[in-house]
């Protein structure tokens, strides 16, 4: 049996992590700005991490939502915690997409209602809704085709005005940067709009957060920089720093019924372990400061590049727009700095690095990249 082929890859095989360095069979070093598309948020093979994870193995791995399990009550209230959302409720599932597909589902339970509005170059997944709301025409099929999504322009509250005027929303999906459409930050002010006009119209206000969130912008949810509360936060990849693990945060409106939502493998032993020792981590290490000034310090040292086109981003979650005359500077960082980066179409080096990343690091990778400027 060989793969199915739908991955262009690197020719690269890692055979080992630690924190934000991986080496490949070869035991060559790489400095790891990507973390394997911003999953990695506490570094990799984290020792508290390891060894909960570890521990947690040897007691009990699995069993499905048919039983209590007190690790989920202690996995919900830390999140609350340290999300500042302690009166949401948390709802478990295994991926991004998943818990997109969840919230759009309960806004939809809630209110009855079937329109969701989504913006251009916006990514919420590949399953059926997440799919739907997704701006990108190659990657749904026609079985996943409905017109119960709206797409509008980015950042254009004109338009969102009008939407709310000829259709009854359901709720609008956002991501707070928009991740693989070239990391595009919503404003303050944009957001606002969203949560009044939802409040008007009894819409629903699903902050996506699989990506920007988990502390990745300098706040736990980058969508808290507009100061609003969203209905439903979701998130996955940085949750389980690799253990594939995602949740949607639920404000208190919403009101459960037995079977409304579900999944077999969503929040059981191990993947609770692993949110845990992430949060923990978190906490101890004071991960979020550490990417706000971190990742402050890179987008002002990055600005100061005279041929970058623009770098946008907040925290550890940067963009970097290149004119197209540099267009190799991605692979040669690669291939000749033993650095990862992410990309996103057509020319923006996307820095979606480990919470943990030092100023060495950061300078390390400044350095490099001022080389192939050059
Ligand atoms: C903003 C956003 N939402 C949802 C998803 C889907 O997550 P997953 O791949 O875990 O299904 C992604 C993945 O890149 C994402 O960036």
């Amino acid at each position: 049996m060989k793969l199915f082929d739908v991955y262009p890859v690197n020719d690269i095989v890692i055979a080992k992590a630690l924190g934000s360095h991986v080496w490949d069979d070869k035991g060559t070093q790489y400095l790891d700005l990507y973390g394997g598309h911003a999953v990695i948020s506490i570094g990799h093979t984290h020792p508290h991490y390891v060894q909960r994870l570890t521990d947690q193995l040897n007691k009990v791995g699995f069993y499905s939502n048919s039983v209590k399990m007190p690790l989920q009550e202690e996995l919900a209230a830390l999140l609350g915690k340290v999300s500042g959302k302690e009166d949401y409720q948390l709802f478990l599932c295994n991926s991004g997409a998943e818990a997109n597909e969840n919230a759009l589902k309960l806004a939809s339970f809630y209110n009855g209602r079937k329109t969701v509005i989504a913006f251009k170059k916006s990514f919420h997944g590949r399953t059926s809704l997440a799919v739907a709301a997704t701006d990108n025409p190659k990657i749904v099929a026609p079985v996943n085709e409905t017109g119960n999504v709206v797409f509008l322009p980015w950042e254009d509250e004109a338009a969102l005005e009008q939407a709310f005027q000829q259709y009854e929303v359901s709720s609008v999906i956002i991501e707070g940067i928009q991740g693989v459409g070239g990391i595009n930050v919503a404003s303050e002010s944009f957001l606002r709009k969203i949560r009044t006009l939802c409040d008007t119209h009894g819409a629903v206000y699903i902050a996506d957060a699989v990506q920007c969130g988990y502390g990745r912008s300098g706040k736990f949810y980058s969508h808290d920089f507009a100061g609003v509360n969203a209905d439903i936060y979701t998130m996955a990849k940085g949750m389980g720093n690799g253990f594939p693990i995602g949740a949607i945060s639920i404000a208190p409106k919403f009101l459960p019924v037995y079977g409304m939502l579900g999944t077999t493998f969503g929040g059981n032993h191990l993947a609770c372990a692993a949110g845990l020792a992430v949060l923990e981590t978190i906490v101890s290490e004071q991960l979020i400061a550490n990417a706000a000034a971190v990742g402050e310090y890179l987008i002002t040292s990055l600005r100061a590049f005279a041929p970058v086109k623009e770098v946008r981003g907040r925290g550890l979650m940067i963009g970097i727009e290149l004119p197209e005359e540099l267009a190799h500077v991605r692979k040669a960082l690669l291939s000749k700095h033993k650095i990862f980066t992410g990309e996103a179409k057509p020319n923006v080096i996307r820095l979606l690095p480990s919470l943990a990343l030092t100023r060495a690091h950061a300078d390390q990778f400044l350095e490099a990249f001022g080389t192939e400027l050059k």
